[in-house]
C-alpha cells in the first residue's frame, strides 16, 4: 500500500446562479438558484514515501481542491482518500499531526503578531518539545535565511518573507508529508531558489513526502521528479519528468559551431536559426524527432562542413506542458 492513495475522487461545488439586476438579486433571496461545478472528476492516483511529485494544471483545473480534501479540509464526493494509514477528512484530529500544509494564497500565521510568537503558538497547538522545536526552528530559519524579520509582525512582511515564514509554520512539527500550494507565488527569482533548496533538501536529508503545486516550470524542473497533471478536473499525466520529456517532448535541437562562417543549404524537415554568438559561427538546427535521425543530421554536418562543436539540448519543458495545456498533444 502506498504512502498516500487517491481512489476515483470527484468534488463539486454548488454556485449560486443569480440572475442580473436588482428584480435577480430579489428573486435570488428568496428563491435563490443553485448550479454544480465539477472541479474534480474521479482522480486517482498513488504517492510513494519519500517521493516529491510536482502536482500542476492550468488555473482552475482542481488543484487546490484536491489538496484540500487531500488535508481533510473537504470532503469528497465520491471516492477514498487514505494517506498514512488516515482518512483525512475523517479522522482529521489525529491526522494532522502527520501533515503539513501551505497555501501560498493564505497564509495560515497571526498577522498582527510577530512571526515568533506565531511559531510559539504552533508550538503549543501540535504539543511540539522544547527541544525538536528549538532543533526545527534554528535549523529552518538558518536554512531560509530568516533571521532577521522574526520579531517583526506579519502584516509588515514582504511576500517572499511571508512565504518563508508560513513554509517553516507547516513544518515545525517535523510532519512527513507536506502539501504545498504555490509556495514560490510572487516570489522573487533568489527567493524562489532558496526555497527550492529547502524543499529539496527537506525531501532528500528528511524523507518528508511532497506533493506540490506550481505555475512556474522551473520548480518544476529543478524539483520535481514526478508529475501529475490535471485539466479540468480529469488527471492527464502521471509519470516521471523524464517520461514526459520523452513521450511529449517531440521536437530536439542541435547547436553547431562552425570553424568558419559557413553557408548552409536547406537541410529537409530541419529549421535553420541563426544564434547571436561567436560572430555569427554558431547556428541551432530545430526538427522532429519522428522526422529527422539525429546521428544522420550529424553526419551529415560533420561530412560537409567544418564543424569544431555539436551539442543537443533536451525540449524545453515549459514547452511540453504549454503544448498539453493547449490541448496539442494528446495525453490519454
Ligand atoms: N469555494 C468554491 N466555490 C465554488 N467553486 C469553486 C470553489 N473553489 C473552487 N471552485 C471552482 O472549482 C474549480 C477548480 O478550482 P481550484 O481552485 O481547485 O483550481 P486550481 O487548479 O487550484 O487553480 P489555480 O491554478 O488557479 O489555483 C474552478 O472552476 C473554481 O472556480
Ligand atoms: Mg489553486
Amino acid at each position: 500500500m502506498s504512502l498516500i492513495e487517491v481512489n476515483n475522487i470527484s468534488k463539486s461545488y454548488r454556485i449560486n446562479k443569480r440572475p442580473k439586476g436588482i428584480p435577480g438579486m430579489l428573486a435570488n433571496l428568496f428563491v435563490p438558484k443553485y448550479e454544480m461545478r465539477q472541479a474534480v472528476k474521479e482522480v486517482s492516483f498513488q504517492i510513494e514515501k519519500g517521493d516529491m511529485v510536482g502536482f500542476i494544471g492550468p488555473n482552475g483545473a482542481g488543484k487546490s481542491t484536491t489538496i484540500k480534501m487531500l488535508s481533510g479540509i473537504l470532503y469528497p464526493d465520491k471516492g477514498e482518500i487514505k494517506v498514512n494509514g488516515y482518512v483525512p477528512y475523517k479522522q482529521r484530529k489525529e491526522y494532522v499531526g502527520s501533515i503539513g500544509v501551505v497555501f501560498g494564497q493564505k497564509s495560515q500565521l497571526q498577522w498582527d503578531l510577530p512571526v515568533i510568537d506565531s511559531f510559539e503558538l504552533l508550538k503549543a497547538i501540535y504539543r511540539i518539545p522544547e527541544e525538536k522545536y528549538r532543533k526545527n526552528l534554528d535549523r529552518f530559519v538558518q536554512m531560509l535565511d530568516m533571521g532577521n524579520f522574526l520579531q517583526q509582525p506579519v502584516r509588515q512582511l514582504s511576500l517572499g518573507q511571508r512565504m518563508r515564514a508560513d513554509i517553516v509554520a507547516a513544518l515545525l512539527h517535523s510532519p512527513e508529508i507536506v502539501f504545498f500550494d504555490e509556495p514560490t507565488i510572487g516570489v522573487d527569482v533568489v527567493g524562489k531558489e532558496t526555497i527550492r533548496n529547502f524543499i529539496k533538501e527537506l525531501n532528500a536529508e528528511d524523507e518528508v513526502t511532497m506533493l506540490f503545486t506550481t505555475h512556474d516550470m522551473q520548480d518544476i524542473e529543478k524539483v520535481c521528479e514526478k508529475l501529475i497533471v490535471i485539466d479540468k478536473g480529469e488527471k492527464i499525466y502521471d509519470g516521471s519528468l523524464l517520461g514526459i520529456r520523452e513521450k511529449y517532448g517531440t521536437t530536439r535541437q542541435l547547436d553547431v559551431e562552425f570553424a568558419g562562417i559557413e553557408h548552409i543549404a536547406p537541410i529537409a524537415n530541419v529549421e535553420m536559426v541563426e544564434l547571436d554568438e561567436l560572430d555569427g559561427r554558431k547556428k541551432r538546427f530545430v526538427f522532429e524527432n519522428k522526422q529527422v535521425q539525429i546521428n544522420d543530421l550529424m553526419n551529415f554536418l560533420l561530412q560537409n562542413y567544418r564543424v569544431r562543436d555539436i551539442s543537443i539540448s533536451e525540449p524545453e519543458i515549459e514547452g511540453i506542458i504549454r503544448k498539453i495545456y493547449n490541448g496539442e498533444v494528446i495525453t490519454t
